[in-house]
């Protein structure tokens, strides 16, 4: 069981925001892309009990710690972990069929993977949620070409020095390639740390 500091302090802000924006009373189906330890789907699934919650990651060592953990909580709302790649189409995610989703959430990947990763994310979560789903992703952004504060801006170049392929993406452009595949962004929330919470709605067909 792997633990990470970050996922510790910003497991419960985190888990405020998804309770007020998801149905508490229905049953929900989720995923988790990139799942890191299992923190944070253990916590969620604890909270919120009325959603199934697929955890998912890349890193076969975050994989054996998300195991590690169900396996200590013995939830029954947390399926096993699946492999899955999010620079890859949906139809390389473990079997999760088109439309089958409410919900799909996504901490702190954006910025510490290449770009490829945030277009497959936001065009797999266009294909995997239903209509009215939610997408929630959260960590530091740009806002309109600008970096804030000066913790954030250090961030964003030290980023860049460990792989030139990462950093922080300005929430215009997320919001923009959202609306490529359906989704729409629906609210910006101010997280503690200078990270923010966006919440895209996939649109109705109808
Ligand atoms: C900073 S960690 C965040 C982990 C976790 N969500 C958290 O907040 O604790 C970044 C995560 O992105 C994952 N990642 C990197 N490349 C990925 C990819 N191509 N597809 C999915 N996840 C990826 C890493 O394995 C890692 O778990």
């Amino acid at each position: 069981m792997l633990n990470a500091a970050a996922a510790e302090r910003n497991k419960e802000p985190i888990l405020a925001v998804l309770r007020a924006s998801v149905n508490t009373e229905r049953y929900l189906q989720a995923l988790e892309i990139s799942s890191g330890t299992g923190q944070h789907v253990t916590h969620f699934a604890q909270a919120l009990p009325n959603i199934i919650w697929q955890p998912s990651e890349y890193d076969q060592q975050s994989m054996a710690s998300i195991e590690a953990y169900r396996a200590h909580y013995q939830l029954r709302n947390v399926k096993p972990v699946i492999h899955l790649d999010a620079s890859l189409p949906y139809q390389y995610w473990g079997g999760i069929q088109p439309q089958s989703l409410d919900l799909v959430v996504n901490i702190n990947m954006i910025h510490i993977s290449p770009f490829a990763c945030t277009e497959g994310l936001f065009k797999g979560a266009g294909a995997v949620l239903k209509p009215q789903g939610l997408l929630l992703t959260y960590g530091p952004y740009a806002v309109n070409g600008h970096i804030t504060p000066q913790s954030n801006i250090d961030f964003d170049y030290s980023l860049r020095q460990r792989n030139p392929e990462w950093g922080l993406r300005d929430i215009s452009l997320l919001s923009a390639i959202s609306q490529k595949h359906g989704l729409f962004m629906e609210k910006i929330i101010d997280m503690p740390a200078n990270n923010k919470c966006l919440l895209f709605r996939k649109e109705s067909l109808v």
